[in-house]
């Protein structure tokens, strides 16, 4: 986030043996102790090795600030629109002076990560926007934000970038902008009254305001970084976008076209500003008016303003047509015209996790590869997030908890899929597994757990490796 001191996503490459590490390293120790005392525990058939993708490919985990951090209100940190952090400025702008303790923070957390040969693909904003901004001209709403964005991550650029060499502007403006400002359900829970219960908003105007500003700030970064410190700091910059891959619902041209529409809605909507410099042309003849537009310096500055691309892939839905002359009250969602869905006919289209609407497709993976690459002319691609959750299910004994043999499953196949979608040339460099850590799910709080680590919230946070650890640690031996 804006002015948090990159308190925001820290995606961790693995060397090749895999290690627990985060930004809680007293566990270090007493992981390693149980992984030489459990040994390698998953019953799953290895036909999947790290052997089957290229040397240079990279393997990691990812976590988030908010998610993971904890101490939001000690050392220097400014409370977000999370209730979180702002870390580096606490009240969200440099000159309200930046936190040593935020920087002297991430410093180590960064020379921790590089003294284990783990090399740092940091997040900027992911979510956690200062309080102080919402406050004062209402954060994303306002165009006055790009400014402060910029001023940030200019100063997240000089404190760290001589040795972080991915740079990912922002995770998933789509998500922040409807769930923030169509729906309500995220923070700052912002909505029309016939969505839900919002303190204010409009969920047919403020949704495109966010996004633009969104993408206006990601430009900016991607300006500041190429002009002052690409060339002596020698990393790279991108986005990262998230989208589930879609089928029609029935197999007929009024849902493949609402496919085509709902793909250009969930991604479209940033993908073709960062290729193209404008909207996608079905998003601009449906929602009109209340789509900002782009000057043409503007457009300039986000045409081509990313060195790789960033996917978060969680899942697949079906997707049907809504009539165009239904007179629903207008918002986001309504201006899709279509509705999306992971089960058919009384079937879902994959297994079921903990998570609502996340339905285990590993087809869909390599579908939504192909497809970035065949419209969007073949750009390098990270998998930032792929994961699944199960419940936070206080019945369990540890043992049963840390049998995530559902969790390797799903990775093995994704990354069976990712191989083909390689194989078939995409260009794809590396894959990040969301979470290392069970971790604070937004809305759900801590109902669901995403980790391959096990955190036992009832015994001082202590960490336990999942079969799911082993799995990865036999996979990339
Ligand atoms: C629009 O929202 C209002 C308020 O919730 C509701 O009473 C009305 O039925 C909605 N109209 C349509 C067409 O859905
Ligand atoms: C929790 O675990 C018990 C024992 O395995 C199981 O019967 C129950 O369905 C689980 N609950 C949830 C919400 O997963």
């Amino acid at each position: 986030m804006v002015a948090n001191a990159c308190s925001s996503q820290i995606k961790h490459q693995l060397p090749c043996i895999f290690m627990g590490s985060s930004a809680v390293f007293i566990v270090l120790l007493l992981l390693r102790q149980l992984i030489a005392a459990q040994g390698a525990t998953a019953a799953v058939k290895d036909d999947i090795h790290r052997s089957d993708f290229p040397v240079d490919f990279a393997f990691g985990t990812s976590t988030s600030a908010y998610q993971v951090e904890g101490a939001y209100n000690v050392d220097g940190r400014g409370p977000s629109i999370w209730d979180s952090f702002t870390h580096l400025h606490p009240d969200g702008r440099l000159d309200g002076g930046i936190n040593q303790k935020g920087v002297d923070f991430y410093n180590n957390l960064i020379n921790s990560l590089l003294a284990r040969g783990i090399q740092p693909y940091v997040t900027l904003f992911h979510w956690d926007a200062p309080q102080a901004l919402e406050d004062k001209y209402g954060g994303f709403l306002s165009s006055k934000i790009v400014d402060d964005f910029r001023d940030y991550t200019n100063i997240c650029f000089k404190l760290f970038g001589d040795r972080v060499k991915h740079w990912i502007t922002l995770n998933e403006p789509m998500i922040f902008s409807v769930a923030g400002y169509a729906l309500g359900n995220f923070a700052p829970g912002r909505c029309s009254s016939f969505i839900s219960k919002c303190n204010g908003g409009d969920s047919a105007t403020e949704p495109y305001i966010v996004g633009h500003h969104l993408l206006l700030s990601h430009a900016a970064a991607v300006k500041v970084y190429r002009k002052q410190y690409q060339t002596d700091q020698k990393g790279k910059i991108g986005i990262t976008l998230v989208s589930p891959w879609l089928k029609p619902y029935y197999n007929n041209k009024i849902d493949e076209e609402a496919m085509a529409r709902d793909l250009d809605f969930s991604f479209g909507w940033f993908m073709d500003p960062i290729t193209q410099g404008d909207y996608p042309f079905i998003m601009r003849a449906l929602v009109r008016e209340r789509l900002p537009q782009f000057s043409k310096e503007e457009a300039k500055s986000l045409k081509g303003s990313f060195d790789f691309l960033g996917l978060n892939y969680y899942t697949t839905h079906y997707v049907k047509s809504v009539p165009f002359f239904s007179n629903s009250n207008v918002s986001f969602i309504s201006d899709i015209h279509a509705t999306d869905t992971g089960i058919r006919n009384g079937i879902p289209i994959g297994p079921a996790s903990a998570t609502s609407g996340f339905f285990s497709y590993p087809p869909g993976l390599k579908d939504i590869l192909l497809y970035i690459k065949d419209k969007y002319n073949s750009p390098e691609i990270y998998i930032t997030e792929n994961g699944v959750s199960e419940f936070n299910n206080a019945t369990l004994t540890l043992k049963e908890a840390l049998n995530d043999y559902k969790r390797v499953d799903f990775h093995r196949r994704h990354l069976l899929y990712l191989q083909r979608a390689i194989k078939a040339g995409v260009k794809v460099k590396g894959y990040f597994v969301w979470s290392l850590l069970d971790n604070f799910e937004w809305s759900s709080g801590y109902t669901v757990r995403f980790g391959i680590y096990f955190v036992d919230y009832k015994d001082g946070l202590k960490r336990y490796a999942k079969s799911s650890v082993y799995w990865f640690q036999k996979f990339l031996k």
